[in-house]
């Protein structure tokens, strides 16, 4: 496991702002991956019924197309998770926003995020979901970045493993830019050397 205790905030203002991107996944790849993860959760899950929960704002591209290639019957709900990545302010605090989160107790539970990096996201949202008595709660993403995890868990779904570069589009912003991309975009290496 990674030791975490680097400044995160401080390295992602390090990156330049006006970095030209190239493209990491096409829309063709990000298709058929989430329509591979798709296919692992109704195998999973089968017909029972089941809460996607979103984690706001970057899973918005993920959730849409994912629910669409789910069989069972389904609800969702959204949570919003802020980590000031960027930001000046408070580096690694986060703030767990579940005012849309529907009542999920005795239910079965999938989060479902854009990216799994430290992991201190996804690890700090179960924690507080699971208070709430679910079923089952497991997690689903569509990247895991290699070799940056500093948390004892893993994702139970991911999409796509890809290397450690600052990612846009397809849900996932650069100071709330470039979510609307359609593909997947990287940084490029001499913006990355400045992390
Ligand atoms: P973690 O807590 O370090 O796993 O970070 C998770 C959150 O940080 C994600 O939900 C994203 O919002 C953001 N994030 C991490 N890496 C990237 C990236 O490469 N591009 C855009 N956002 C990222
Ligand atoms: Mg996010």
């Amino acid at each position: 496991m990674r030791d975490c205790s680097l400044n995160e905030a401080r390295a992602a203002q390090a990156i330049v702002e006006e970095s030209i991107v190239k493209t990491l996944l096409t829309e063709q790849q990000l298709r058929d991956g989430v329509a591979r993860m798709a296919a692992e959760i109704n195998e999973h899950y089968r017909d029972r019924r089941l809460t996607i929960v979103g984690v706001m704002t970057g899973s918005i591209v993920l959730v849409a197309d994912l629910i669409r290639l789910l069989n069972m019957p389904l609800r969702v709900g959204v949570v919003q998770a802020r980590s000031y990545r960027g930001d000046a302010t408070s580096p690694g605090e986060l703030t767990i926003n579940s005012d849309l989160l529907p009542d999920i107790h005795d239910h079965h539970v999938l989060v479902v995020d854009d990216i799994f990096d430290t992991g201190k996201t996804l690890f700090r949202l179960l924690d507080q979901m699971r208070v709430l008595r679910p079923t089952t709660l497991r997690s689903a993403v569509l990247l895991r970045k290699a070799g940056r995890q500093c948390v004892a868990m893993e994702p139970d779904h991911v999409a796509f493993e890809i290397p450690d570069a600052f990612v846009v589009g397809y849900g996932l912003d650069y100071r709330d830019e470039y979510r609307n991309l359609p593909y997947l975009a990287a940084l490029e290496d001499q913006d990355l050397a400045a992390r």
